[in-house]
Order: C-alpha cells, then structure tokens, then sequence
C-alpha cells in the first residue's frame, strides 16, 4: 500500500526531483510520510517526515539534493506498523548508517527477528516491521557476505508480502530491488538511467521499457541496465521479457482538472470505448469457459466486488446458471472443501495486486489444480492475479490515481456485460434481433455518459447543495441496481466521509426505515426495468415517514419524478435493452455527486482519509 521509486543515472539529473516527482504519482498509494535517501559521496542523506508529500517538501525541500548525485530511493507510506511519524517514515537505516531500505508490504515475523538482532546488539528507532530488514543485512554483511548476497540471505529469513528497493553506502553503482507478493516495475533508459516503482506511471515521463518483477526475484539496477536473479541462486542472470507501455503520461497527469477523481469520471467515455474494443475471440475466450464450467464463482473487493455485484446479475440473465459472489477476504472461509471440481472463479481487481485475491485465488489453485479455472478482470498487464489465471482480459481504463475507483469500475462492468452477451449468442436464447438491441445499448454507453456528464454538473452541485447537512444517506435500489446502489454509496462514504447503506429497497422495510426522520436523505436508484413498479411502492413508503428522496431516473420517467424531491436525469430510452446496463450508465452521477460533496465538506477527494489505492496487506 506504500509507494516505492527508486532511481539510478549517469545523467546529469536533478535526483531530488525526478524521485519527489516519482514519489507524488504515488501518493495514492499512501500519504501519511515520506522520505527520500540519495546516495552522495559515499554517504547516505536522508530527509523524511510525516505528513503529505506537498508539506513535507515545503518544509524539507525534497528535491535539494546535490546536484551530481547518481542514485536516491524515496517512499510515500501508509502506515502498518507504527503511526505515522517521522521516526517511522521510510528510508530505515542500520546502526551504521550505510545500508537504506524502502519497502511496501508486510514483514510477518518481525517481532522475532528484531528481538534476535536485539539480542546481538543491533539499536532500533522506529516501530516499523521494515527497520528490521537494514539490520538484518547489516547482521549477513558483517560476517563477510557482499551486499548482494546478505540481501538475498536477509530476505529469505522475511516471511510475508514485499516489494524492497536497497541501496548502501560502499555501492554507489547499483542497488538492489526485490520483490514477494508486492507489486514492483522496472524502468529502463538503455545505458543511461534505470528506476524501479511500485506501479508504472512513477516512471512513464521517462520510459515506457519496463520489466514486470515476479516473486522471489532479486534485481540489480545499474545506471541504464538491470540484471535479474532467482533468489536461491545468484550464480546466473535471468532472461526477461522487456515490456513496451502504451499508456500515455497524459493519463498519469491531472491535465487542468482539478482532481484526478474529476478527469477520470470524464475519462470514463473513452476508457469504455477502448475497452469495447477488445478482440472478439478474446471475449469469446472467457465466455466459453465460463460457459462450460460446471460451478461459477466471482470474487473480489471493494470497488471491483461491486461490479462483480453488476456483473454476475448480467451474466446470470444470460447463462441461466448460479454465479455465487463471495467477497475475496471470505472467499477461502467461506468455501473451504465446498469448493467444487469443474468450477470457475471470476476474479475482478483494477490492480490485479489486491492481496486477500491474490491469496483467493492461490488458494484454490493449491487446493483444485488443473480442475478449477481462473479467469481475470484486471486494469493492470502483468499484475500479480494475471499470472495466477489461465484466461485474462485486461481492461483499457489507463492509469487510475484517484483513490476512489471510478473509470474502472465502468470497464470492469462493461467486460463483464460483453462476456454476458457473447453468452448469450452461444447459447441462441435471443433472436438476432434482440442481441442486436442489447449490443446496440451495451456499445451506446459511452455516449450516454458523455451527453450526461457534459449537461448535469450544475444540477449535480445543487443537490449537494441542499444536502450539506446530511451525515447519513441510504442509497436504495432492487434488482440489478442494488450494486449501483452499493458503490455509489461507497463512493460518498470514502471521498465526503457521509455514512451511507447501500441497501436493497425491499428489505430496508426489514430494519434500517426506522432510522427515518423528516429531511433523512435516501438516493433511490430507478432504471425503468423489472422492479421499477415495485419500487415506486418502496419510495412512497420512504416519502410517507419523511424521507427526502433523490431519485436517478432515465429521461422521460414520470412517476418516481414525481414522488422525489430531486431528480438526476440518465440520457437514455426507457428500455429493457438500456435498463440492464444501467449500472454503467447511472454510475457516474453517484460519483459526481460524492466528488463535489467532498468539495463542499473541503475533502480531498483524491486523497481520502485512511485509505490506499492498492491494498497490499491482509
Ligand atoms: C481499495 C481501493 C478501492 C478498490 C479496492 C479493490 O479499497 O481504495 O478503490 O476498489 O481496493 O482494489 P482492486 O485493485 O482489487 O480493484
């Protein structure tokens, strides 16, 4: 969940710079401390506090550093072990001063090693399980092993998940980079600099060469060149495939937005529309396994488990078979020996590296083998749930820094929607003419969300507006749209800090209603689909004790409209075809509405409190 950059050059650079730069298009992965370490004359010179990058380096000028230095590492942190001060800021260092470690990731023995380093005198400052990893090879190198072979041997000793970039004093020609479960690229400008990062738009002004890490490799960065070992054996380099990025820097940038989280709900027309262009035999691909398979699973979390929410509901519709979801930190508790041959596991994350998936997934892979199939929804190329899957689609959202997920929840539905309909082409349960109705609504989109965003950000501010007050908000639906209703609601919780449910509106009769008092908010979200009749029973019960009902409709809905206070409008026909896709469509007026919400409680909606992008810990 921290973020990692590192940087080593024969260039004339300003290293101080281009490593706070590195670290600022990190900073969603973390931004309670941060610190840098640039290697100069044979010494280390450390600067790093606690706070956000932007105080700090007022304070600190991060980016002073001598001019003819050749080689710095920097972190952003979110913090673990310990609370976030400068003490337990990154880089941690050994007795000596020499050796200087960043890591993102978790050290599940630490206690242990650092009472026997204790034991052999080794002095602690900070509470962090990564301080322990600068002594330990401090511990290796004093009993004549090189840097690179007490690195190795310290970090077999580490149980855990990581993504480590070294670096020592006596070395300043290289450092050292490794990588266990936590994300790590590397950068190359062929012989002139190299870097390493927790994710690839740190380096993307740069390069777009990079090398994807895998677990349990241990890499050498030399100015412009890399070498890779296997941890237990560093006799002989690896050979590794270079990768060529075709992300764009400008999507790493806030490019006159404000926000990222602003730039990225606009971008969301564009990334639908890459990602309606995947090949057809791709989809085709994951359609006919899911198709096949005997008992299908779809899992994940956060963000991403709402659209599995969306998705299995499309999906459903489509095969006629039970998908069960199951939150990926349950996964493994929940199913244990149910867990059934023949099956399939959806697995959706817009970082492919969040760990309670990645250990899902590898659980089942341990227990079922060949027998059970993984197919992976990520954003990411090479992330860590792409090597654990047989059948992938990566998404086209582009980078996403914003926090809270906006773009790639809209890809990761509209994937799964393809997939839907390609199933149901297989299996003939629509006339041609109906499969084209529904291709035409799933592939208009993105042009529904560009006419809505472009007409309804002042009627947006002005719901907001007279919800200033609000603490607490129910968000409503049935059907399909109880998982719009859920991710909305989770969108305003995390960026305006508002206490939501996202419920189903059947079932608030069953308990939360009571909580109902005269102005108590409830967002009601109302495609005219199956349930929509239903519904408009459910909001006049609301209406009746008090409720002050927001309502997402479609264009020419009348009734619901009429019942509510406020209404956004979704620019699209009334239809079956349109409603089911809804929650691609509805979605980006709920992120709006919880975008400038936090504007009006003067939030940072990039940067919400206590949370991290990427979740890398249990
Ligand atoms: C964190 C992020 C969410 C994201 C979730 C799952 O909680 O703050 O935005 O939805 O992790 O992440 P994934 O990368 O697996 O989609």
């Amino acid at each position: 969940m921290c973020g990692i950059f590192g940087i080593i050059t024969n260039q004339k650079l300003s290293l101080g710079k281009v490593a706070l730069e590195g670290i600022k298009r990190l900073e969603y992965r973390g931004y309670d401390s941060c610190g840098i370490v640039v290697h100069y004359n044979s010494q280390l010179l450390v600067k790093k506090d606690a706070g956000k990058i932007d105080e700090i380096h007022k304070k600190l000028k991060l980016d002073d550093f001598p001019i003819d230095a050749k080689l710095a590492l920097a972190h952003t942190r979110w913090a673990t072990h310990g609370p976030p001060t400068k003490l337990n800021a990154h880089p941690h260092l050994d007795c000596n001063k020499k050796i200087a470690v960043i890591h993102n990731g978790i050290l599940e023995n630490f206690l242990e090693l650092k009472a026997e380093l204790k034991m052999k005198g080794h002095i602690f400052t900070s509470d962090t399980d990564t301080e322990v990893i600068s002594h330990l090879i401090e511990d290796y190198m004093s009993s004549q092993l090189d840097f690179k072979e007490a690195v190795a041997k310290a970090i077999k000793r580490c149980e855990g998940a990581y993504g480590i970039a070294i670096c020592h004093a006596d070395c300043p020609d290289y450092f050292i980079v490794v990588r266990k479960e936590s994300p790590i690229v590397i950068g190359i400008e062929k012989g002139k600099t190299s870097y390493c990062a927790s994710d690839i738009p740190a380096f993307l002004p740069y390069t777009r060469s990079c090398y994807i890490m895998d677990d349990d490799e241990i890499a050498i960065l030399k100015a412009g060149d890399v070498e890779f070992y296997e941890l237990d054996d560093l006799s002989k380099p690896k050979d590794k495939e270079l990768q060529n990025i075709e992300w764009s820097i400008d999507a790493a940038e806030k490019g006159g937005y404000d926000h990222f989280m602003l730039k990225e709900i606009h971008e969301e027309p564009v990334a639908l529309r890459r990602t309606l262009k995947i090949p057809d035999e791709k989809i085709a691909e994951l359609a006919r396994v899911i198709w096949g398979a005997k008992h299908i699973y779809i899992t994940a979390a956060g963000t991403s488990f709402y659209a599995s929410l969306a998705g299995k509901f499309i999906i459903t519709k489509f095969l006629s078979k039970y998908i069960e979801a199951i939150e990926c930190s349950e996964f493994q508790i929940q199913l244990g020996d149910s867990l059934q041959e023949d099956s399939v596991i959806i697995a959706v994350s817009q970082s492919g590296e969040t760990v309670d998936l990645i250990e899902a997934i590898r659980w089942a892979k341990d227990k079922l083998q060949k027998k059970i199939k993984i197919v992976s929804i990520t954003n990411v190329v090479g992330s860590s749930l792409t090597r654990y899957s047989d059948h992938v689609i990566v998404t086209q959202a582009g980078p996403e820094i914003g926090v809270a997920a906006t773009k790639t929840y809209c890809t990761q539905v509209l994937t799964l929607s393809l997939i839907a309909l390609k199933i149901a082409g297989f299996r003939k349960i629509l006339s041609d003419e109906d499969l084209k109705k529904y291709y035409q609504a799933l592939f208009s989109t993105p042009n529904i969300i560009e006419e809505f965003i472009g007409r309804n950000s002042d009627l947006i501010k002005n719901v907001v507006d007279n919800l200033e007050k609000s603490h607490n908000f129910f968000f409503l639906a049935r059907g399909i749209s109880i998982a719009t209703a859920k991710e909305g609601g989770l969108k305003l919780k995390e960026v305006a800090c508002r206490f939501i449910e996202g419920y189903s509106a059947a079932h608030a009769k069953h308990g939360p209603i009571s909580l109902v008092r005269e102005g108590f908010p409830i967002i009601f979200i109302a495609p005219p689909d199956e349930t929509y009749q239903r519904l408009v029973g459910n909001v006049m019960e609301f209406k009746a004790r008090g409720g002050k009902i927001i309502s997402v409709v479609v264009d020419d809905d009348e009734v619901i409209t009429n019942l509510s206070d406020a209404t956004i409008r979704i620019p699209q026909p009334g239809n079956k075809y349109y409603s089911i896709f809804s929650p691609i469509t509805f979605i980006p007026a709920l992120q709006l509405l919880s975008y400038y919400a936090a504007l009006k409680h003067n939030l940072d909606p990039d940067q919400p409190l206590n949370l991290a992008k990427t979740v890398t810990v249990h």
